[in-house]
């Protein structure tokens, strides 16, 4: 029932007179892994065609930056799952970030956004990286009025959020609505699961049941179909932590070094890794976990030394590579348009 209504108002708006008079705009189906759980859309920003254009336009519009040398694609590139390849991602005038660049394959579904947890949509996360002047530009409207100045993004405004000019309410909006078709559910181990015995190799299987098992504990934490349980641990990475992740949220001791549980899907992509990006490969990260971590007060208890040989944390590594879907860092209605 609401989608009538909403269909109508779309209709009535894409009457409206602009410039780009042959606008239109329609539903999306967006199609989910069957093993995903529902997709929940804030009532103000269900996906439309336009709505997803216009996010998309956005997503790689340089003008989104104070100096128009940066776009959110600069630092999230689709063919390394939306992740930059560096330790901490550069930003305005090539200055250096504090953080390691996210994957956001299946960022609709977080419930909280960012390492230490502090932002609670895709709409308002949004306005983090446009703020931090490490990052795009220290105030969001010299960029609305330059986006003012593009008609045809202005005639997409109209139509798809039915606002005649561009607004932070409408930028966040969309690219909201375009990061929500970043869906990643298409990987071997997943085909595996929907009963394909072709899909991992003898190596990959031991290396599955290591992850799986007591000894390592590491599905505990990377768990669910999104290989997080989206909560906060500090993992004995450092004696001193100089990034004091959740801490720097709540100022609380017992969360300093605490940081969300990062997906796992796409990992063999997303080098290097952690919260700084001090790891360069997967060797190092098992490794890592193998030795146990430093003796660090906040330390969770599962991260101990774990007695793996060369072999099984080789098998384990060769399991990590089963979760890339090969089929969403190639998909080009995540690229800019006409590339
Ligand atoms: C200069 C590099 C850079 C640019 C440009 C950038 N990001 Fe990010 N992004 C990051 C880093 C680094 C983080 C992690 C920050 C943190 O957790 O404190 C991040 C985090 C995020 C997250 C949270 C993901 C999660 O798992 O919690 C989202 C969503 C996101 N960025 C979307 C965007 C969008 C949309 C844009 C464009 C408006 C953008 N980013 C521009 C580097 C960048
Ligand atoms: C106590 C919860 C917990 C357990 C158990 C755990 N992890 Fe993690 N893992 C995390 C957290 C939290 C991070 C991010 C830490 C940071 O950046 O400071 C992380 C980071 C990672 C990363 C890097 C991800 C990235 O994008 O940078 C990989 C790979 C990884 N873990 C694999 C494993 C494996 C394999 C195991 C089992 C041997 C394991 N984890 C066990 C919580 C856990």
């Amino acid at each position: 029932m609401r989608w009538g209504y909403f269909i109508l108002l779309l209709s009535f708006f894409s009457c409206a007179e602009t410039n780009s008079p042959n606008l239109h705009d329609s539903e999306v189906k967006v199609r989910i892994p069957s093993a995903f759980p529902e997709l929940v859309y804030p009532a103000d920003n269900s996906p439309t065609k336009l709505r997803v254009e216009l996010g998309r336009r956005l997503f790689y519009d340089n003008r989104l930056s104070q100096d128009e040398s940066l776009n959110c694609g600069s630092c999230h590139v689709l063919s390394a799952a939306f992740t930059d390849g560096r330790a901490t991602s550069q930003g305005l005038h090539g200055s250096v970030g504090k953080r390691n660049a996210p994957t956001l394959a299946n960022v609709a579904w977080l419930k909280r956004l960012m390492m230490e947890g502090g932002v609670p949509t895709l709409e308002t996360q949004i306005l983090v990286p446009l703020h931090d002047s490490t990052e795009m530009a220290p105030s969001m409207m010299p960029i609305v009025d330059r986006l003012n100045e593009d008609e045809y993004l202005r005639a997409l405004s109209l139509v798809a959020y039915g606002r005649d000019s561009i607004d932070p309410f409408v930028v966040t909006r969309a690219l909201a609505c375009f990061q929500r078709t970043f869906i990643s559910g298409d990987s071997r181990y997943d085909r595996s699961l929907q009963g394909r015995n072709d899909q991992m190799n003898e190596r990959e299987l031991r290396g599955r049941d290591l992850f799986f098992s007591p000894r390592t504990q590491c599905s505990e934490c990377h768990s669910g179909v999104f290989f997080t349980d989206m909560n906060f641990y500090n993992i004995g990475l450092f004696d001193e932590y100089a990034d004091r992740g959740k801490a720097r949220a709540t100022d609380r001791d017992e969360d300093v070094g605490r940081f969300k549980t990062p997906t796992l899907r796409n990992i063999q992509l997303t080098a290097p890794y952690m919260h700084d990006g001090h790891m360069k490969s997967l060797e190092e990260v098992v490794r890592f976990y193998n030795a146990g971590g430093t003796a660090h007060r906040n330390k969770d208890g599962r991260i101990r030394p774990l007695g793996l040989t060369d072999e099984e944390q080789a098998d384990l590594i060769a399991f990590l590579t089963t979760l890339t879907d090969w089929n969403f860092v190639q998909n080009e209605e995540l690229l800019p348009l006409g590339k």
